[in-house]
């Protein structure tokens, strides 16, 4: 998807669509103004015959009125003026990108930056716009023998009403564009099978994303490397599986090499059945998405490079399957991680702090500011929180703030729990430091508190994915977050 911006008169644009914001009570915008104008009231009319609601998420297509030269004109409710917030404009866009989507138009005009949107500057309504965009012309079809009807938008104009905010708007869409491309491909990764998108599938990914940028540099570490530095969890899990588990680990120099980098630890899992702990038939399916949270990882470092954003950046992503098997991990196994503490495994199901703890020690090495892992770690989140907020726990206020903020900005949202030392207890083991579930209550909480013991010497925080990074059901999918929360937290740290 390509965007520029077009600063000239709306009705003089030939265009195949052009989008324009209505508000409550027919009240127009500025765009949907001189359309109505240069219409001589036509589309005012055509609007109140039709009993237009305006509100967030209709939408009406009108074809060629007089005095416009656009082949059709998208009408895109917008509510009631002074409710305009930031989801409510991103409902009304996303309502307006799929019923242009579902039009034959191969190139638009926007003209909803023209409107006011609380809280957002212009910068902020292009970024959405373009990451947007983006999202609404995603499809997933590489499994398919037969495409089927692709969206064929692919060039947006962003119409610029004032031409102060052209310099704000143009680096916003490009902000944008980067960010959808980035949560495009954490989605290919996730929605492809666990039969292709193994380990060794992510590090080639890995290695492929390397190639094309060069401020990126992939390093591969194998079984026999994580043998000699200690990553008896790690190894644990994947001993149960055929696929050989992979360490991904991605550079990403953008700054002064003094400079500390800001590590993102991502889990790999690329199919969890449970192990002998095995999971219920039900949507297991759906566990192919347990790699999430590393392909989060790769979408941002493929954003941050081609926003180019002067920062140092470290992603550590542990990959392995999660499998039943005659040397798979047994209940009551007792393994040695990394950094010397022994965990008794009472469910072999609770594998992804297994493999994140050794990830999270080896983080160590690069001496980091802060470390931020993303997991889907627990279908407890899902019972907390559902599937808009992530959960967010911590070992320091300030960074928990941060990421709170980059989620609200960005529109992709997380929710903070409490990580006390109080829930510690739960994981007490009779046999070994530590056992690697506490139990039924809080057990987002609880694995929060595993990887605690594993992040004492740095600043760090946990992102729960479970709930949010894929849809269930008939639009069953992955979501590409929460890549725009990280790359958002990012941009702010890159000022
Ligand atoms: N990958 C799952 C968590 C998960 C489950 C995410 C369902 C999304 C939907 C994780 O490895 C897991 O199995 N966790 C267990 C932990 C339990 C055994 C303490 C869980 O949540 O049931
Ligand atoms: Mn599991
Ligand atoms: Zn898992």
């Amino acid at each position: 998807m390509d965007f520029s911006s077009f600063t000239g008169a709306i009705d003089k644009k030939r265009t195949p669509c052009l989008l324009v914001g209505i508000y409550d009570k027919l009240k127009l915008s500025p765009g949907a103004e001189t359309i109505n104008r240069a219409s001589d009231g036509t589309l005012a009319r055509i609007l109140k015959r039709e009993q237009f609601k305006a509100r967030p998420g209709d939408t009406l297509l009108l074809h060629q009125l007089p005095g416009c030269r656009a082949d059709r004109i998208l009408a895109v409710g917008l509510g009631k003026k002074k409710d305009l917030g930031p989801a409510q404009y991103a409902k009304s866009v996303d309502a307006a990108i799929k019923a242009l989507t579902s039009t034959p138009s191969k190139r638009a005009l926007c003209a909803l930056l023209d409107v006011q949107v609380e809280k957002a500057d212009p910068r902020w309504k292009a970024r959405q716009l373009a990451m947007r965009f983006g999202q609404g012309c995603y499809r997933f079809t590489t499994m398919k023998s037969e495409e089927g009807d692709l969206p064929v938008l692919s060039h947006v104009d962003f119409h610029i009403g004032d031409k102060a905010h052209g310099e704000a708007v143009e680096k916003g869409a490009r902000e944008g564009g980067s960010i959808a491309s980035g949560m495009n491909f954490a989605k290919d990764l996730a929605n492809l099978p666990g039969n292709v998108c193994t380990p060794a599938y992510l590090a080639e990914q890995a290695q492929e994303l390397a190639d094309r940028h060069a401020p990126i540099k992939a390093t591969i570490l194998e079984e026999r490397e994580m043998e000699k530095l200690g990553m008896g969890a790690l190894l644990s899990v994947s001993r149960g599986s055929r696929q050989p588990a992979k360490l991904i680990v991605l550079e990403y120099r953008g700054a002064k090499s003094k400079d500390k980098p800001i590590a993102l630890v991502g889990k790999g899992l690329t199919f969890d059945a449970g192990g002998i702990s095995l999971k219920p038939a039900q949507n297991m399916d759906e566990m192919k998405y347990d790699m999430c949270g590393g392909a989060s990882v790769l979408g941002t470092f493929q954003a941050v490079a081609e926003m180019a954003l002067p920062l140092n950046l470290v992603g550590i992503i542990p990959a392995s399957e999660n499998l039943p098997d005659g040397e798979a991990n047994k209940p009551g196994d007792i393994v040695k991680t990394m950094a010397g503490k022994t965990v008794e495994i009472l469910n072999t199901d609770a594998e992804g702090r297994l493999i994140l703890c050794d990830a999270l020690t080896y983080t160590q090495k690069f001496d980091p500011e802060l470390v931020i892992d993303i997991a889907t770690l627990t279908g407890a989140c899902v019972v907390a929180l559902g599937h808009h907020a992530s959960g967010l726990l911590g070992n320091d206020e300030s960074l928990c703030r941060d990421i709170l903020e980059a989620g609200k900005t960005s529109l992709d949202r997380a929710w903070q729990l409490p990580l006390w030392d109080e829930y510690r207890e739960q994981l007490k083991s009779n046999f070994a430091d530590m056992a690697n579930i506490g139990g039924r209550d809080a057990g987002t909480i609880t694995a929060a508190c595993f990887l605690a013991r594993f992040t004492e010497k740095f600043k760090w925080a946990h992102l729960d994915i479970a709930g949010t990074a894929w849809h269930s059901g008939n639009n069953k999918g992955a979501t590409g977050r929460p890549v725009p929360l990280l790359t958002q937290f990012l941009l702010d740290k890159a000022g």
